[in-house]
């Protein structure tokens, strides 16, 4: 996938601009994308499915940016969503609705309602009960849903506990063996088009075997359903494929189809992916500053001004993000761990690395355009950091820095007791 960020002689570009740039035009913390990587790791799915029938719905869970889903949504990406919040940024970035899947264990009946009204491509639908919930509410709206059941295959994606989806004992999805009886009942519902099948088995999958496991265990259901005469007309194989954050190797989206395409030769149905991490993750950075440096005992501290309400995924995956000064400075390389100002232990972003660093000093935080900006929060009241895009010699604010007055904006005082 295409890494946004090179070295110049100790100097960190993206694109043709020096992140050192941003960092004083912007301050920090702050997440920097650049557009034609965001545009190429698209294209690379694009062109890996040239020869078959197929829709690209982003997952905008992975970055929700407006600016970033207004780029795909004129490469002509669909978008995998998981609630209104998320379809209405589709809508204000001029994404097509019909190209819109909508997934996610617990939608309610206003968020159908929406999603109806908008004429979206299908409702992924993880439940019975909310296969009921669905009928009834397209048949109060005088409308039909258009419906994909997200089966569980069951298929160990080897990933991140937290992150993985398609084993029996998730919350995803409907059980594989019980799926032919689901489809029967929603075949039969008035409000219910029955679509196409999909699967979600988990993200950050570096190996391609699992995708295939999960394929073929699909496959044997969608000929089981045209038995009974259920034809689907999409297979959706869910989030696409991991991405380098250290020394990863994840296959190319060229080869991972070069793996999935056999197993559809001679088939009608269209592709649907979703991929999120692979089209943005390494797209963008996150710029910090180092505050101070402190050492306890033989533990030397970076303190930065980024956190983990700015990232949390050093945090809460435990995940390894490399990090790197933004513009070399000769300083004598020590190791740090690299903490944040929040008052937990677990506020880290990087621990035991060899950084030759001095305060004042612009770190970047690799790979983090995808689940970085979208997971960050107000904890510690800390306004949460800007956006920027980087377009070739252009430099774009997609997202400016939140204020003091944004944090408590929705908040109001009790009456006075004095009246
Ligand atoms: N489709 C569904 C139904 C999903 O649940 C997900 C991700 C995707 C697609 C996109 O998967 P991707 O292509 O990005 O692997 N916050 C975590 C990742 C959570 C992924 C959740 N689902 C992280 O930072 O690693």
């Amino acid at each position: 996938m295409h890494q946004a960020v090179s070295s110049h002689d100790g100097n960190l570009f993206i694109e043709r601009t020096p992140l050192s740039a941003i960092a004083s035009q912007f301050g920090t913390p702050c997440y920097v994308y650049s557009k034609s990587a965001i545009s190429d790791n698209f294209l690379a799915y694009q062109n890996a499915l040239a020869e078959k029938e197929h829709l690209i719905c982003y997952a905008v869970k992975a970055n929700s940016n407006i600016a970033v889903l207004q780029t795909l949504a004129k490469l002509g990406a669909g978008f995998d969503i998981v609630s209104v919040g998320e379809l209405e940024r589709v809508l204000r970035a001029g994404g097509d609705p019909a190209k819109v899947v909508f997934s996610g264990v617990a939608k309610t009946a206003s968020d159908m309602r929406r999603a109806l009204e908008l004429g979206i491509h299908c409702f992924n639908v993880e439940s019975e009960a909310e296969l009921e919930l669905l009928n009834d509410t397209a048949a109060s709206c005088g409308l039909s849903a258009a419906v994909s059941l997200r089966v569980n295959p069951d298929v160990d994606a080897q990933t991140h506990p937290y992150i993985s989806t398609g084993l029996k004992e998730n919350k995803f999805g409907i059980d594989i063996n019980l799926a032919s009886q689901v489809y029967q009942r929603a075949a039969q519902m008035s409000h219910i088009n029955v679509v196409g099948v999909d699967c979600h088995i988990g993200s950050q999958l570096v190996d391609i075997a699992p995708f295939v496991a999960a394929l073929e265990r699909l496959l044997v259901l969608v000929d089981q359903l045209a038995e009974l005469d259920i034809p689907l007309q999409h297979i959706d194989i869910g989030g696409g494929l991991g991405v380098r954050y250290q020394d990863e190797q994840p296959p190319s989206p060229h080869h991972y189809m070069a793996a999935i395409l056999p197993l559809l030769k001679g088939r009608s149905e269209t592709l649907v992916l979703e991929p999120g991490r692979s089209i943005t993750a390494n797209a963008g950075v996150m710029l910090t500053q180092v505050q101070y440096l402190k050492s306890n005992g033989d533990k030397n501290f970076a303190i930065v001004d980024a956190a983990m309400n700015d990232m949390i995924r050093p945090a809460l995956y435990q995940a390894w993000m490399d990090i790197q000064t933004v513009a070399a400075n000769g300083a004598e390389a020590a190791l740090y761990d690299v903490v944040g100002p929040v008052c937990e232990t677990g506020d880290f972003l990087a621990k035991d690395r060899s950084l030759s660093i001095c305060a004042g000093d612009y770190l970047c935080l690799m790979s983090a355009g995808a689940y970085g900006f979208v997971m960050s929060s107000n904890y510690n009241s800390r306004p949460r950091a800007p956006e920027i895009m980087v377009d070739g010699d252009q430099v774009h604010l997609v997202r400016r820095r939140e204020t003091i007055e944004d944090l408590i904006s929705g908040e109001h005082l009790l009456p006075s007791a004095e009246g």
